[in-house]
């Protein structure tokens, strides 16, 4: 195994061995420490959504299948109408842990859905169906990353820069990642690119883990403050941005993390292709556009104090931190998915390549 397949290998999120607990890396550890958490509680698999323990769009998504596996196990004797009304309560609890990244719900609508369907069965035999489904949603996300990263890679040359924000890696998804995908694909096959990751504030996604990633995987990574990506654009470093999404709206304006608009703003400026990167189960054609999309709004402390040995701010001043942004679907070159690469006219096309 070389360095790049090491790193997309880690298993982030797994069942323990005996099926009883979902077991992840502890994300709000890295770089530091590589920590494994197991959980099976509710109240446990909520927060480690809310605290970004377990974060990304799809892995979120990956998480909850398993959760509410763990969870069901624990009730299966019930009958089926008590341990509908169980399940059903466990995913909508998860449901509100964060409202952004669409990838939870759909997840959780999908497991509701069996068991829905599945009423005639033993509910032991209906737990079991919730297993092989979560393992499914995990291995449906591996594939697509595969594919996702197959596109993008096509895109890009040997010795291209590239700019990334936040984390779209194989921690954020499965194995390969979406945004990240491409260069950790390119380093096996021999293709080598440079990489700007934006360390990604307040919560230093891009210099925690995406940095963590690209260095161990053997990428030419270079960690800049989300306030420098102007300055290596207009250097000339930077070919392609590339980055990840939480919720595509039907019209192709896309939620990502803050700061992803600012992004597509100063790549538009520069004439630089703006490229999101994402699997099917982020696409979210009930959304019409990116004003529909419900902005999670996270504590004033992650900016004030976080970080630091002492408070950067005054208690009392008043603090704005929405964890993600929209960008316009006009600022976009294209979106890439494990169908293809969508261009514009968006609506029409993402229409055409998912049969909608
Ligand atoms: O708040 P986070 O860290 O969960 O935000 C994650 C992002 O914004 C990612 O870019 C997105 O989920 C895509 S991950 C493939």
């Amino acid at each position: 195994m070389n360095n790049a397949t090491e790193v997309m290998h880690a298993k982030n999120i797994s069942l323990s061995e005996d099926l009883s607990k979902v077991v992840i890396i502890d994300q709000t550890q890295l770089p530091n420490r590589l920590v494994y958490v197991e959980v099976d509680e509710l109240e446990d698999c909520w927060k480690a959504i809310h605290t970004l323990q377990v974060r990304g769009a799809p892995a979120i998504g990956i998480f909850a299948g398993y959760a509410l596996y763990v969870l069901s196990r624990k009730y299966q004797y019930l009958p089926y109408d008590s341990f509908k009304e169980r399940f059903d309560h466990d995913a909508e609890y998860l449901n509100t842990s964060r409202p952004t990244a669409v990838n939870l719900f759909w997840a959780t609508d999908r497991m509701k859905k069996l068991v829905a369907a599945s009423k005639d069965l033993p509910v032991p035999a209906i737990v079991e169906k919730v297993c092989q489904e979560a393992k499914k949603i995990h291995q449906e996300d591996i594939d697509m990353c595969l594919k996702i990263s197959e596109y993008g890679l096509s895109l890009l040359k040997e010795g291209e820069g590239v700019l990334t924000h936040c984390n779209a890696g194989p921690l954020a998804t499965s194995r390969y990642g979406t945004a990240i995908g491409p260069m950790l694909l390119g380093k096996e096959r021999g293709i080598n690119v440079r990489v700007y990751s934006d360390e990604t504030r307040p919560l230093l996604q891009g210099a925690r883990l995406t940095s963590y990633e690209l260095q161990k995987a053997g990428v030419d990574v270079t960690l800049i403050c989300d306030n420098m990506a102007s300055i290596v654009m207009k250097n000339g470093w930077v070919d392609k941005v590339f980055l990840g999404c939480d919720r595509i709206a039907a019209n192709g304006d896309f939620a990502n993390k803050i700061g992803t608009s600012g992004v597509a703003i100063l790549a538009k400026y520069y004439g630089i292709p703006f490229y999101s990167l994402g699997p099917s189960s982020t696409i979210d054609f009930n959304c019409p556009t990116g004003k529909e999309i419900e902005i999670e709004l996270r504590d004033p402390d992650e900016i004030k104090n976080k970080w630091y040995a002492e408070p950067m701010a005054l208690p009392d001043v008043k603090c704005y931190n929405p964890a993600f942004d929209v960008t316009d679907h006009e600022l976009l070159t294209g979106i890439i998915t494990e169908k293809g690469i969508v261009y514009p006219p968006f609506e029409e096309n993402l229409k055409k390549l998912f049969n909608k």
